[in-house]
């Protein structure tokens, strides 16, 4: 497994340009399978998630091309409805194949995700809203299997919050399921994230009807087919927030370009609460070499709240503040992962249940650890930047599902990150 060897203390300097959106590019690649119409997306990062998204398309009758970062699919055979276990349990995003599948072929059969390191990751908001629709639904062998009704299936009103809140991946496959449902639907507590926001922009350009976009209330009226569309995918506001941390905590100036600003209001509030100097315009920010900032409470919470996509990275910020920062995690109560790592780089962390006390410290020093999950990975690659001497980042893997080049892109910018292949005993 490669791992990167970072020798932290550089000064970064110069401009990164943001890349299309992971978790929004992933669901609008599921949409493909609402029509036999071609579906091409332009700006599509080059990440090993999409790639094997890629393949269980093609898995599930879709033909896939690409140019550059413009995506071509049209499903061209509908009679596969199976997500095999291989491709499903290796990346949870898949299970929004399910909403299309059974809209479009009135049946799917989808293995269960399973669970990752932040926690068990329950699907029990997308079976209930599919359910609501009239599917018919077993669990069972480690499959979902889902069967529309004769007549294909039919509008309701489904509230589909929980007590974490509203559900990302679950709106998105309750929606790409309603648009083809007969009647209206009214999805209650509906997740409004961009990334979601961006999948019903790309639905109504397909044709479907769907009111409230943005809000936590959607409202769709079925329509009988879709057509193909060609549709820009919005900026990675997650990489465009890691590579700002980035600048802060080398104390650099750099420039994020093609990024949305507006995705990130909670997270600029809370780092203008730490004292961070940024020039901020609409689709670029540019950082300032600040002193060492102050610390901060923030809890993570659904859109527009502050991301739990950003907790971690906020964290290897923080453990470099003025005093005493609380972190709590209302998402993934288990997301602490990197503290751990964070502190064999001498950061100073306590767990408290959902909360993690971060007491700053003036330095961190380089050493081995290990990356976790996709963001736990980017917090620990941004704490090797600033750590004094060596740090090795092994099981990069991670980084590399959601973060397109990312070493050869922050060395652009004057970090100095080794990407070691594995020797022949590891
Ligand atoms: C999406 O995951 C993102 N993944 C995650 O990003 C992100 O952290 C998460 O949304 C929250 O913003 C993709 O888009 C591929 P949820 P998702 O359903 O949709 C609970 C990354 O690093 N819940 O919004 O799976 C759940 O346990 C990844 O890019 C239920 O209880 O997350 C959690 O506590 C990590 N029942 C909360 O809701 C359900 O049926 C929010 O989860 C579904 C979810």
């Amino acid at each position: 497994m490669d791992r990167f060897v970072i020798e932290g203390g550089r000064r970064l300097s110069g401009t990164v340009d943001v890349r299309g959106s992971k978790n929004a590019v992933l669901p609008i690649m599921a949409a493909a399978l609402l029509t036999r119409e071609p579906l091409v997306i332009e700006g599509v990062p080059d990440l090993r998630d999409v790639r094997f998204y890629a393949k269980l398309l093609q898995v599930l009758g879709c033909e896939v091309s690409s140019e550059g970062s413009t995506m071509r699919f049209q499903t061209c055979n509908e009679e596969e409805h199976t997500a095999p276990y291989d491709l499903v349990s290796k990346m949870r995003g898949t299970v929004t194949t399910l909403g299309p599948l059974l809209a479009r072929r009135g049946r799917a059969r989808v293995s269960l995700p399973g669970g990752c390191v932040l926690g068990v990751r329950p699907i029990d908001l997308h079976l209930k809203g599919l359910r609501a629709l009239g599917a018919k639904i077993k669990v069972e062998h480690g499959y979902i299997d889902a069967v529309a009704p004769p007549g294909g299936l039919v509008g309701a009103e489904i509230f589909l919050g929980s007590s974490f809140g509203p559900t990302v991946l679950g709106t998105a496959n309750v929606l790409m399921a309603a648009v083809l449902a007969r009647g209206k639907t009214v999805i209650e507590c509906a997740a409004c994230e961009p990334e979601v926001v961006d999948l019903a922009r790309c639905l109504v350009e397909m044709g479907a009807q769907i009111e409230g976009i943005g809000s936590h209330r959607l409202v769709i009226h079925g329509v009988p087919e879709l057509t193909g569309a060609h549709h820009r995918v919005i900026p990675d506001r997650i990489e465009a927030a890691t590579f700002i941390v980035a600048g802060l905590m080398t104390r650099s100036e750099i420039t994020v370009r093609n990024m949305r600003s507006d995705h990130l209001t909670a997270f600029f509030d809370k780092l203008l609460e730490a004292g961070a100097e940024m020039d901020i315009a609409p689709t670029r920010v540019i950082t300032k070499p600040t002193e060492r900032l102050n610390s901060v409470e923030f809890t993570t919470l659904a859109y527009p709240g502050f991301p739990t996509d950003l907790q971690a990275q906020m964290m290897a910020l923080l453990t470099l503040s003025k005093g005493v920062s609380v972190i709590t995690e209302r998402i993934f109560p288990d997301r602490f992962m990197h503290a751990s790592e964070l502190m064999r780089l001498g950061a100073n962390i306590r767990r408290e249940g959902p909360m993690a006390i971060v007491e700053g410290s003036e330095r961190l020093s380089g050493a081995p650890v290990m990356a976790s999950d996709l963001r736990a990975s980017a917090a620990l690659v941004l704490a090797g930047m600033v750590a004094e001497g060596e740090t090795e980042v092994q099981r990069v893997y991670h980084i590399d599902r959601g973060y397109e080049r990312i070493e050869e892109r922050l060395n652009a910018l004057g970090a100095s990150i080794r990407r070691v292949n594995p020797g022949p005993h590891e």
